[in-house]
């Protein structure tokens, strides 16, 4: 089962997804927990060319370009071989992110990017997907407040998150069975029970 987390920066998703690891591991699910861009070790030098605020300068197309490149190796490398091992992959961001950010937020075509998504990932897509939903006012406030790392994106204007946002209303749209919207302005608690609640849902049905 391969399930990944999806929102707006500030969503509160890494303290989610750990929750949830937790509680399925206590249920005796085998669970790994990754990111993109990110999850490999090439994976996490691609990361660091991303976030780094002095790349201002980057090109739309090498943007695309390098979390492809970091999803490819991190399908390859972690994804497939821990499914095929029989494991709960949890991924906190997957290619819905690049059609969110880079399709939605920046306006660049979506057939596109769901031709070079589907190169990259060899067609994998996600069983389940969790969007943590929060208008972009809030989500940046707690990230402020929080004081975690502050990326290339963080910076752009508050409309570009609030495309980010729409765009990912549509895509949830396009596909409702595959995807579950949760109010993430709530408490910590209400979130992580409203999660429990789908994923339980979900094995139980994929069991059944
Ligand atoms: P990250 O520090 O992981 O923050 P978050 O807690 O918001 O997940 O930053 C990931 C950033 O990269 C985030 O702003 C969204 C962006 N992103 C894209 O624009 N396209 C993508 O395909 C992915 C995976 C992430």
């Amino acid at each position: 089962m391969f399930i990944t987390f999806e929102g707006p920066d500030g969503s509160g998703k890494t303290t989610q997804i750990h929750l949830l690891a937790r509680w399925l591991r206590e249920k005796n699910y085998q669970v790994v927990v990754t990111r993109e861009p990110g999850g490999t070790e090439i994976g996490d030098q691609i990361r660091r060319v991303l976030h780094d605020p002095r790349n201002s300068a980057m090109d739309y197309r090498a943007e695309i370009l390098l979390y492809s490149a970091s999803r490819a190796q991190h399908v390859a490398q972690r994804i497939r071989p821990d499914m095929e091992a029989g494991k709960i992959v949890i991924s906190d961001r997957y290619a819905d992110s690049t059609l969110a950010y880079q399709g939605y937020g920046r306006g660049l075509d979506l057939e596109i990017l769901r031709l070079i998504t589907a190169f990259a990932t060899g067609g994998l897509g996600p069983d389940l997907t969790l969007y943590l939903d929060i208008t972009p006012e809030e989500g940046l406030q707690r990230r402020r407040l929080g004081g975690d790392e502050w990326n290339r994106l963080d910076a752009e204007a508050l409309d570009f998150h609030h495309r980010v946002r729409m765009g990912y209303l549509a895509l949830v749209d396009q596909e409702p069975e595959r995807w579950a919207v949760i109010d993430a302005a709530r408490p910590v608690e209400d979130v992580q029970a409203a999660i429990r609640k789908v994923a339980q849902a979900r094995l139980t049905w994929d069991r059944a």
